[in-house]
């Protein structure tokens, strides 16, 4: 079930069937003694990695970082524009075609819908998607259906609680559609000038889902089998006092969790700026921490298929 990845852009869940990720997912779960150190690996050794960041991040970049180290390959690259000729005025689509003929594979993180498709244009080389502005994070959807299975077995049948920030959130913009396709129930909740855009939406109805709406959170906790939380996006707003209005909205604390679900499992794509109370950490509940880590072995599968070391 190799066929198609090798030298793939990876710019949108949509460019995945149900056994793709499927098969990354199960060839991960092999990576993770490789990921976790107790196991040497030299798949990867003599490729190099362009890792392009144009805005902050700890997980996604570190967590490509550790994989393809992990697994003997090199990284080049820039974690912050300013350092980087993009401060005198570069192009992304130069600085693209550069970076193209120093590695073998380029992720790229940009402030930009879109900048990812339009890397994958400029470039030779597969371009992966680390964040295209509030597009699209397929690599974070494929370490959360893998957080997801480990915990719960399958996907199908979940009753999958996405709260937050839904209309600039990437991360649910392609968790939520995969969601849809392997079967998952879908509530979503949001204020109103937050809820999940109706492009989304009308995807994840073509698969055949009915998502709930609700701007409540107490109103659907207690039928959650996982509680999604994210991050208000407080960089992508164009006015600050609208940020203002939603901000604190929803928060996660012991008393919230009174009356859910025995084996509730919370995920959050993190970093977290208080939609999470530190007291939940050490409950049975918090999942985001494993979640995180899942990063490193699920990058490991799709490098090693994307630059042809795996099958
Ligand atoms: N989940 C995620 O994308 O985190 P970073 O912004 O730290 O990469």
């Amino acid at each position: 079930m190799s066929a198609g990845f090798k030298g793939m852009d990876v710019v949108s869940i949509r460019d995945f069937s149900r056994e793709q990720i499927e098969h990354v997912l199960k060839l991960a779960e092999k990576m993770v003694p490789i990921a976790k150190g107790e196991e040497r690996s030299v798949l990867l050794e003599g490729h190099v990695l362009g890792s392009l960041f144009y805005e902050p991040s700890t997980r996604t970049r570190l967590s490509f970082d550790a994989a393809m180290t992990r697994l003997g390959g090199r990284v080049l690259g820039f974690d912050q524009p300013a350092g980087a000729s993009v401060a005198k005025g570069e192009t992304l689509a130069d600085t693209i075609r550069m970076v193209d003929s120093y590695s073998d594979v380029i992720v790229l993180r940009h402030p930009q819908e879109g900048a990812a498709r339009l890397a994958a244009h400029f470039a030779s080389r597969p371009i992966i998607n680390a964040g295209d502005g509030a597009g699209q994070h397929p690599t974070q959807t494929m370490l959360d259906l893998f957080t997801i299975r480990k915990e719960k077995k399958k996907v199908e049948g979940n009753n999958v609680v996405i709260v937050g920030d839904l209309k600039y959130g990437r991360t649910v913009h392609s968790l939520s559609e995969a969601l849809a396709m392997f079967g998952a129930d879908l509530t979503f909740v949001a204020p109103p000038s937050l809820q999940i855009p109706k492009e989304h939406l009308k995807q994840i109805e073509s698969l055949g889902r009915k998502p709930r709406i609700s701007g409540s959170l107490e109103e659907v906790i207690k039928d959650a089998d996982v509680l999604y939380v994210t991050r208000i996006q407080k960089e992508r707003f164009p006015d600050p006092a609208e940020y203002q209005k939603v901000a604190g909205m929803y928060r996660i604390d012991l008393p919230m969790l009174k009356d859910v679900k025995r084996d509730l499992m919370i995920m959050h794509p993190l970093p977290r700026v208080g939609e999470i109370s530190s007291e939940v950490d050490a409950t049975e509940h918090a999942k985001y921490f494993d979640q995180a880590f899942n990063g490193v072995p699920v990058r490991m599968a799709l490098l090693g298929l994307i630059l042809g070391g795996l099958k």
